[in-house]
């Protein structure tokens, strides 16, 4: 058995949240000046609860998103995810747990413009699939993408580009690329704040389903309050602290 193959060891015990984030603080620096917007975050995250994160723009959600995805570095506190702090693990074991731990929705899509739908949606088991070779693997990674793109509506997509796709589309093609190696959360960056509302309701629904029926752990963020309201609960991101309204 390869390091790779070896099954992910969890820590947590079934009681415990699948998320600790504590005490976290983020500043940028632009030059001299330092711009505090995370000032001591707690969250905890249950292993299959739905959570929903709300604050104005500029208010730090994306920020505080990308850190607990391990796609930044906090300046202080913790992120303990599954027994494990992200922060103070190997850069090797954070890259397990966010490549197949965790799966992120950016705000923006993030799609490679390059790429047909099944291409990126199999885009990060690419690396590992080819480098070992296996047609099996390569075959049930196909099984895995086209299941995934049957779920969120594309099924009849799968060799468009992104350009040749709407913006609801190009949404659903990042939902089933997150979910291609099943992780254990979804982090979900403003799923919807780019569509209509007809066609946010669709995505809304795509991640609703996928929470109930797989019990998948969720947190969006979002402006909009009838979606937050949908969600197990709602907090805050407030003067760089989370609170509950
Ligand atoms: N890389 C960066 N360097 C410097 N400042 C940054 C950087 N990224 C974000 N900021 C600043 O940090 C603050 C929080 O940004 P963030 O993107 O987390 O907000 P947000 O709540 O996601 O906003 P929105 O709702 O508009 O997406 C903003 O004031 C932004 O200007
Ligand atoms: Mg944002």
């Amino acid at each position: 058995m390869t390091v790779k193959d070896s099954p992910l060891p969890s820590r947590a015990s079934t009681d415990s949240p699948l998320y600790d984030v504590v005490n976290l603080s983020k500043r940028y620096r632009m030059g001299r000046v330092e711009l505090p917007v995370l000032r001591g975050v707690n969250l905890s995250v249950n292993a299959g609860e739905f959570l929903a994160i709300e604050g104005r723009s500029g208010s730090g959600k994306s920020t505080l998103l990308h850190l607990m995805g391990g796609l930044d570095t906090p300046d202080s506190g913790s992120l303990v995810f599954d027994g494990r702090d992200i922060g103070r693990v190997g850069h090797r074991v954070r890259g397990r747990i966010r490549n197949r731990e965790i799966g992120f929705v950016f705000q923006f899509y993030h799609l490679l413009p390059e790429l047909n739908v099944l291409e990126n949606t199999t885009l990060s088991t690419h690396v590992d699939g080819w480098l070992a070779g296996h047609l099996k693997r390569r075959t049930q990674t196909r099984s895995r993408a086209e299941e995934l793109l049957e779920k969120v509506g594309l099924r009849d997509r799968i060799r468009h580009r992104p350009a040749e796709l709407s913006g609801g589309e190009r949404q659903r093609v990042a939902i089933a690329r997150a979910l291609m190696n099943r992780p254990r959360l979804l982090l979900a960056d403003e799923p919807t704040g780019n569509l209509d509302s007809q066609t946010g309701r669709q995505i809304m629904d795509v991640i609703e389903d996928l929470h109930r029926r797989e019990s998948l752990t969720v947190v969006m963020v979002t402006h909009d309050r009838a979606l937050a309201k949908e969600a197990d609960r709602v907090l805050v991101l407030r003067d760089g602290r989370l609170i509950q309204e």
